[in-house]
């Protein structure tokens, strides 16, 4: 059993950086469990699938947290753990109950507010972490991403990013401890409390193929379950669209 909850961590400000990701990942052997790094701006901010993560001063919130876990079996949680202490401290700063789209959105008023992107290296985990904070709605029409929100547009006082960023950061390791000291089972059940997609008709990605059915459960291991027609599917990355009230997909 590994306590971190007395460990002092360290949170490093940048003024700019390519992403905070490839900061942390140049540095996982000199630096420490929880230690964090934020950036006003990122000049090559990654989203997940290789996609860009816009990362504009002002606009919003880039964080990265190296986490340690002790076994393979933690490592493959991370990513649910990062979604909670997200969840934990929204709530907890701003009084809004975010909601987690399987496996790394971030949904407020069923938009995307934010992301994560988890990175290993040399068993340690980056974890990336970007919320949308003070963009306008005109920001998201220009750059075709009729999903996308931020807290300014929902109505919501964003806090100022250290604030925001190292409750996130003390969240993640505390229910990082919970891990390691009560298992994974309580963490996936909460999970699934916030999870968007459960229950949710979906398309998502099963091997080279893709399958449309109802997102079911997540099991142990955090993978989603879909059932199709015909089949149970254990499905463990890519991207998952949700039917909306108009049959469309999003
Ligand atoms: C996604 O595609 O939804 C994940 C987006 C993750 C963006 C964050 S911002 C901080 C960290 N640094 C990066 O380059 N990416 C992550």
């Amino acid at each position: 059993m590994r306590d971190h909850e007395d460990q002092k961590t360290m949170v490093i400000y940048l003024d700019s950086v390519d992403s905070t990701n490839n900061y942390l990942k140049d540095r996982v052997t000199e630096l420490s469990h929880g230690d964090a790094v934020v950036a006003a701006v990122q000049t090559m901010g990654k989203g997940r699938l290789g996609r860009q993560w816009e990362s504009n001063a002002g606009d919003g919130l880039y964080l990265s947290v190296l986490m340690h876990p002790s076994s393979m079996e933690h490592f493959t949680i991370i990513p649910i753990i990062c979604g909670l202490a997200v969840h934990s401290a929204m709530k907890l700063l701003c009084g809004v109950e975010i909601g987690l789209k399987w496996p790394n959105d971030i949904i407020l008023d069923g938009r995307k507010l934010g992301g994560i992107l988890c990175e290993g290296r040399l068993g340690r985990a980056v974890c990336g972490i970007g919320i949308n904070l003070n963009q306008k709605s005109q920001y998201f029409e220009e750059k075709q991403l009729p999903n996308g929100i931020s807290l300014h547009m929902a109505g919501v006082n964003a806090p100022d990013v250290k604030t925001l960023a190292e409750k996130i950061v003390n969240e993640l390791i505390l229910i990082y401890n919970r891990l390691e000291n009560s298992g994974k089972g309580e963490i996936i059940a909460e999970f699934k409390k916030n999870c968007v997609t459960l229950g949710r008709e979906v398309i998502a990605h099963y091997r080279d193929r893709e399958i449309r059915g109802t997102a079911v459960d997540i099991n142990d291991d955090g993978e989603l379950i879909v059932r199709t027609d015909d089949a149970e599917y254990t499905v463990n990355s890519g991207e998952v669209k949700l039917r909306i009230a108009d049959g469309a997909y999003v």
